[in-house]
């Protein structure tokens, strides 16, 4: 079984080879909480985490080594299994800086990234008062479910009486490959989903795009931008979209994923190319045609998200979708292509219902914590 180290120049989970499970959460700190509490919750979660990506549990006690009188510090559900590919990442909202109101809590107001902002409202948004946002959040991924839920349920018990779930998703079945060590994996419209994604092996693009540099806060250096959007899919109208038109929404093929300029999977879309009646062979409010980095101003994103069904909702259709999560340098970037978005043909089947933006601090140098760089 994979263990990647928690320690490094960059979080872990990034460019990370997406692993099969997500549970993401978000929180919010409590009234209460002081600088100096943040502080230590920022290090109890690194020091737990260490831990757990090694496949340990979160002390020396751990779920069965300390007092039979004290409840145990570890949960337990994950005794023996092994870290299962486990990374934890952490990340920090525009609130964690100033509230909503302005206020300056933990004395880190005057460090707030400027790019560090709520998004824009985009066209066609359905977002849902209360069902985004947050201080703090923790992408847990890992190939084993169990493995993830007991990252989060463990890190939210640290948390306790310092931060609170404000919202959480689990997700299954990796809709980005972030490696080319890895087969293309299919989202809920069927479709292979991460084949024109950024590779961890392409270090030029990763540097470009996605890495924090120097002409952001100087904290921030080493780290990214995380945004999330829970993308319901009305997967019953498409499935009842013939096939051609399913392709024609996407700009690619369904069996094997190659665009519909010709070619294969790995072939470079061609947006130029043309049919025998001069109509173009990739449509003109295609899905990949509207991402494509020449309609984005050069602006790509790290893609990494998982599908999601949350049973049903009352009229009895899957309560399904996409928990898009993308790392990029800016939030500009998801900004650019989400507007090139708007007359995308997909807009049909698919309604945005939360949205996120975190910053990314830099990985912990061995025996440091996540976000040192900030205090
Ligand atoms: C490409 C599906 C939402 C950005 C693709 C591809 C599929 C797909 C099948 C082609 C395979 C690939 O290259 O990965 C979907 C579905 C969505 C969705 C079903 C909603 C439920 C989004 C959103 C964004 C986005 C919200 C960003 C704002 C991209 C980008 C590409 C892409 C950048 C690569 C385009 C290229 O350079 O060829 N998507 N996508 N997608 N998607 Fe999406």
């Amino acid at each position: 079984s994979t263990a990647y180290p928690f320690f490094g120049a960059h979080q872990a989970g990034i460019t990370t080879p997406a692993q099969d499970r997500l549970h993401f959460a978000a929180f919010d700190l409590s009234a209460t909480t002081s600088r100096d509490d943040l502080i230590a919750l920022l290090k109890d979660w690194s020091f737990a985490a260490a831990r757990m990506t090694q496949g340990q549990d979160v002390s020396e006690s751990g779920a069965v080594n300390g007092s039979p009188l004290a409840p145990p510090d570890d949960t337990g559900e994950a005794l023996n299994l092994p870290a299962s590919g486990l990374t934890i990442t952490i990340g920090f909202g525009p609130t964690l800086f100033t509230t909503d109101d302005g206020v300056d809590r933990f004395g880190i107001a005057s460090k707030k990234p400027a790019l560090l902002a709520s998004l824009p409202r985009f066209s066609g948004d359905a977002l849902k008062p209360g069902n985004g946002g947050g201080d703090l959040c923790i992408q847990a991924c890992a190939d084993d479910p169990q493995v993830a839920v007991h990252a989060i349920r463990n890190l939210t018990r640290i948390a306790f009486g310092r931060a609170s779930i404000r919202w959480s998703q689990l997700g299954f079945g990796r809709t980005s490959s972030t490696s080319t060590s890895q087969v293309t994996p299919r989202n809920l419209f069927g479709f292979k989903d991460g084949t024109a994604n950024i590779k961890a092996e392409d270090p030029m693009t990763v540097n470009d795009q996605v890495w924090v540099g120097t002409d952001d806060a100087a904290w921030l250096a080493g780290g990214s931008y995380l945004v999330t959007r829970k993308i319901r899919m009305i997967i019953e109208a498409w499935d009842r979209v013939m096939l051609g038109e399913q392709e024609k929404v996407i700009g690619r093929s369904k069996g094997e994923g190659a665009p519909l300029s010709g070619g294969t999977e790995f072939s470079p879309v061609d947006l130029e190319a043309e049919g025998a009646a001069g109509q173009p062979l990739i449509d003109s409010n295609a899905h990949v045609r509207l991402a494509h980095s020449s309609m984005t101003k050069g602006s790509q994103l790290l893609r990494r998200g998982y599908n999601f069904v949350d049973g049903n909702d009352e009229l009895g259709r899957l309560d399904a979708g996409l928990f898009f999560i993308s790392f990029q340098r800016s939030p500009q970037q998801f900004i650019d292509v989400q507007s090139s978005l708007s007359r995308d043909a997909l807009n049909e089947y698919v309604k945005h219902v939360s949205s996120g933006v975190f910053a990314i601090p830099p990985g912990a140098a061995s025996g440091s914590y996540v976000g040192a760089t900030l205090f």
